[in-house]
């Protein structure tokens, strides 16, 4: 059992219904469950230092706001796929398959990352996070172009596994390192559905490729990229939906800031926009290297309109159905 990268291919060459789709899914879902309570009953711990403190300040609010984005990605990807059921029962698909994850799996798993960082943020002496506080973290995510959203959230668990993966490799409490490491692991195997996912609209052509690269290229372009987060200059107005890198704490005077080294060392941003650029290729086809290349990539996807169409999408029946789902 492992994640479908190629859905249209297994829908359209290998005959994958929905349901395979489906059960493919829970198996690997109930393949990789862990519990937060075993974890945190058996493993032992010792004194939470700064960083840890700092950390689990950080995850433990990023991790509310997955909710309200799950929320979404279900209700419209089922509402879209209802709509394209006649014109384009492929992308249908892809997008059943989409919407159902983000309501089974997607939404379960961020749930135990949500108690873990909150468990471990109380037992680090720290405040739990206050109701006000909470239900700020779960104002409704805004309706957006599906592919766009995918690639987002793809960049995002990008984003959570780097920083992650630095806490599990650097922590020297054995807790923290071991709910940091499993956590890691289920971003990155989160990014690899939200990549399939978006390569699966792209083949179907549902959406262009200019869709997937536009979202790549808002989240790493120089200085105001996302993935600059709180470091830029002017932030983005949000309607009610809080962007957790965006509130990444950085003034010492707080007492929970995250050092340059925890999220945004220039090895660490090698890190992450390495793996963005290994996304767009798994998604698109395209092989870009550098931002510089990702966004000759993105200017040439949108005045060449051969580049609009699925590079590696070569399944009869699906390229010339670029639809209205923009
Ligand atoms: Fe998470
Ligand atoms: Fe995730």
């Amino acid at each position: 059992m492992k994640v479908l990268t190629d859905l249209v291919g297994d829908i359209t060459q290998k005959n994958y219904t929905l349901t395979t789709i489906l059960r493919t899914q829970q198996g690997y879902h109930e393949k990789r469950r862990w519990s937060v309570y075993d974890v945190i009953r058996d493993v032992p711990y010792q004194d939470f230092d700064e960083r840890d403190r700092a950390a689990l300040w950080h995850a433990s609010r990023a991790e509310l706001t997955t909710q309200p984005a799950g929320i979404r990605l279900a209700v419209q990807g089922v509402n879209l796929a209802q709509k394209l059921e006649e014109e384009n029962p492929v992308g249908a698909m892809v997008l059943q398959a989409a919407a159902a994850w983000s309501a089974r799996y997607w939404l379960e798993e961020e749930a135990h990352h949500e108690v873990a960082y909150g468990i471990l943020l109380e037992m680090a002496g720290l405040s739990a996070i206050e109701h006000d506080e909470l239900v700020d973290h779960r104002g409704f995510f805004p309706d957006d172009n599906y592919a766009r959203v995918c690639m987002l959230q793809a960049c995002v668990e990008i984003e959570a596994c780097a920083t992650y993966g630095e806490m599990a490799r650097t922590s020297h409490n054995p807790l923290v390192k071991q709910i940091f490491h499993r956590i890691m692991r289920d971003e990155s195997q989160h990014r690899q559905y939200f990549v399939s996912f978006a390569r699966g609209l792209v083949d179907a052509g549902v959406y262009p490729i200019k869709d997937v690269l536009a979202m790549a290229y808002t989240w790493l372009r120089p200085d105001h990229g996302e993935t600059h987060g709180s470091r830029r200059e002017m932030q983005s107005e949000r309607q009610g939906f809080v962007n957790w890198w965006e509130k990444v704490q950085t003034d010492e005077d707080s007492g929970v800031a995250l050092a340059d080294d925890q999220i945004r060392s220039k090895n660490l941003q090698r890190k992450k926009e390495k793996s963005v650029f290994y996304a767009i290729l798994e998604a698109t086809g395209i092989k870009v290297n550098s931002v510089k290349e990702l966004e000759r990539a993105y200017f040439k996807s949108l005045t060449d309109p051969n580049a609009n169409r699925p590079r590696h999408s070569i399944y009869k029946g699906t390229r010339e159905k670029v639809c209205v789902a923009q």
